[in-house]
């Protein structure tokens, strides 16, 4: 059977189930940065990730988190719950890295305690803005309740990832995560929690574990994502 393809993003397709509030996640080989400016096939990194992602939901979902996970089919390829999405790109900071240095006077590498969650407005031809309170509530993306609800989970996601991460000798430096709302109203997380999403250092060395490498070059980004997966997933 060839399935429907529903969306093509920039590392993933979304196609058809045979449920209708089911969907199939499959994560491309595609690796982009910088607003899609620079891209690249990377062969096996889809996989790497779907990995990371479908362990990481499924410690997050044993902690209490509510995700669209529901089973990993086959190589790269995940049956998720059918969310209609939040277009929020919600962000945990631990440590200051990235976009906060660039536009704020924090130091690179300081702690930030408490966490920072920041909230960026997903649409690629706007840069995808960062937004306040106010402005999401004034684009009715979503009311009051549910931001603090949103804020609240991605406290609970900070916590246990930084259990796994401080466990493995690496530091969560950042990540950014999605939230959509179920069948049935409930608000889920969803899209991914991988090396394109997370900022990951070294704990000895702070050397970057995560797209960074792509970005700027720092080295062989496949067989960074192979050892950091290879670290997540253990014995898997
Ligand atoms: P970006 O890279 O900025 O996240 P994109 O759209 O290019 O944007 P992809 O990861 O390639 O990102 O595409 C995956 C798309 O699927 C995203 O738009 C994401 O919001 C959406 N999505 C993820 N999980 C679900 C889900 N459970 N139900 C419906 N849509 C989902
Ligand atoms: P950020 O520092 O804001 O952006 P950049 O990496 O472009 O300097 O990113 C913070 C974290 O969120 C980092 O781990 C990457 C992740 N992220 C995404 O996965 N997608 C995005 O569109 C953005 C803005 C960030």
């Amino acid at each position: 059977m060839t399935e429907e393809l529903l969306y093509a993003g920039k590392a993933k397709s979304i196609y058809r189930s045979d449920s209708p509030d089911e969907l199939i996640v499959v994560f491309r080989d595609d690796i982009t940065a910088f607003d899609g400016g620079k891209k690249d096939v990377l062969a096996g990194k889809g996989e790497y990730n779907a990995r990371v992602s479908a362990r990481l939901f499924e410690l997050l979902e044993a902690a209490g988190v509510p995700t669209h996970l529901l089973a990993v089919e086959g190589p790269g390829r995940m049956r998720v719950r059918w969310l209609t999405m939040i277009p929020l790109e919600v962000i945990v900071r631990n440590i200051a890295a990235g976009s906060l240095v660039r536009n704020y006077p924090f130091e690179e590498g300081s702690r930030l305690d408490p966490p920072l969650i920041v909230i960026d407005y997903k649409d690629d031809t706007r840069h995808d803005p960062m937004l306040n309170d106010e402005i999401v509530l004034a684009l009715r993306l979503a009311t009051q309740a549910e931001l603090d609800e949103l804020k609240a989970l991605a406290l609970r996601v900070n916590e246990v990832l930084n259990g796994v991460f401080a466990d493995l000798g690496i530091l969560l430096v950042d990540f950014k995560i999605e939230f959509g709302r179920d069948a049935g109203g409930r608000i889920r997380l969803g899209d991914e929690i991988s090396m394109d999403s997370m900022r990951l250092w070294d704990g000895e060395t702070r050397e970057s574990l995560d797209k960074d490498v792509y970005r700027f070059a720092k080295g062989d980004v496949l067989s960074t994502y192979a050892r950091v997966a290879d670290r997540i997933l253990g014995d898997e």
